[in-house]
């Protein structure tokens, strides 16, 4: 089992359209897989569930805000596998064709974004040992009860859809993941941004190491980047734009490393599926440019379970 946050510090990048996708096409393939929707915006909520059931069935007690609302308010939190649901067009259309694979679902929370600041509060203490509590208290506890829930589940992969920050949220899920995926578009903005992500885990990750080498309960955690995957791409005679290939290049001098496949830029195609439930590498097309599009998205995940050694 494996968890890999999905994570980029800018909004838009394609962060929960490749989450989606690469959810969809796992369970295709016949994995159990969990999504966990940690940005208030709620993206990746909104591509399995209808706004609809989410207001009625899951807004009040059944998202990760309810367990994060537990810890700020100094209360025991629910088991993580109260919160999980089983997205119905998806799942049905996988098992409708005979598949095995399975796509649970954690839902978000509009109101996921004050969540934070509540968080905060219970930082610091009077004495060294008690910062210390506190600090791997609040980051650490995503960790052990998804690492709980998924044994209880068998889920072979967990993804993580972050939020594009690097609040206390996101550092709950950076700290539970094995491995790190980052979305990126290839421009000026988004180069910049992935060498400061990148420095910024890396502090995150001594300072949570720092805590947790003296500590009885919580254990070092030491999460790999797997890599950086372009999305968005503009294709002009079979290759990316050269403006684009520029900083794909920029980004590999980066010291990071970066996937062959990528995610093509089309806006009609990709705008659409999370209205449907579906994300377009379950459905078929008879347009080309559509059916190659989703034939790169399938060589994105051969490239990722090799990668994960799945
Ligand atoms: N490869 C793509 N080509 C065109 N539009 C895309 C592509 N990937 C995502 N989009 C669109 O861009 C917007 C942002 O994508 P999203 O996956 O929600 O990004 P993020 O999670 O990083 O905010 C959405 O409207 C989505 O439909
Ligand atoms: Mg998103």
């Amino acid at each position: 089992m494996e968890i890999v946050a999905v994570i980029n510090y800018k909004g838009g990048v394609g962060k929960t359209t490749v989450t989606s996708n690469l959810a969809a096409n796992l369970a295709w393939r016949g994995k159990n897989v969990l999504i966990l929707d940690m940005d208030a915006q709620s993206s990746l909520t909104f591509s399995f569930v209808t706004p609809d059931y989410w207001d009625k069935s899951l807004k009040d007690t059944k998202t990760i805000k309810n367990w994060f609302d537990c810890i700020s308010q100094g209360n025991p939190t629910m088991p993580l596998y109260d919160l999980v649901i089983n997205p119905d067009v998806v799942n049905s259309f996988l098992k409708s064709n005979e598949k095995t694979g399975n796509i649970d679902l954690i839902s978000s929370h509009l109101g996921l974004i004050n969540v934070d600041l509540e968080l905060a509060t219970l930082l610091g203490g009077a004495s060294p040992t008690q910062t210390q509590k506190k600090y791997l208290k609040v980051h650490g506890k995503l960790r052990e009860e998804l690492k709980t829930l998924s044994e209880e589940m068998n889920y072979d992969i967990v993804l993580i859809d972050c939020p594009p920050n690097f609040n206390i949220v996101t550092k709950n899920a950076l700290i539970a993941s094995d491995k790190i995926l980052i979305p990126a578009k290839p421009d000026y903005l988004s180069t910049l941004g992935i060498d400061y992500l990148k420095k910024s885990v890396d502090s995150l990750i001594n300072d949570f190491n720092h805590y947790a080498s003296t500590d009885e309960i919580h254990i070092e955690v030491n999460p790999e980047l797997i890599g950086v995957v372009f999305t968005m791409i503009q294709i002009l005679s079979g290759e990316p734009i050269s403006i684009q290939r520029q900083y794909i290049e920029q980004t590999r001098k980066l010291d990071v490393p970066v996937f062959n496949s990528k995610f093509r830029d089309n806006k009609t195609m990709f705008a659409d599926a999370p209205r449907d439930g579906m994300p377009v590498v379950l459905k078929s097309y008879s347009n080309k440019t559509y059916s190659d599009i989703v034939t790169e998205i399938k060589e994105f995940v051969d490239e990722f379970n090799i990668k994960l050694g799945i």
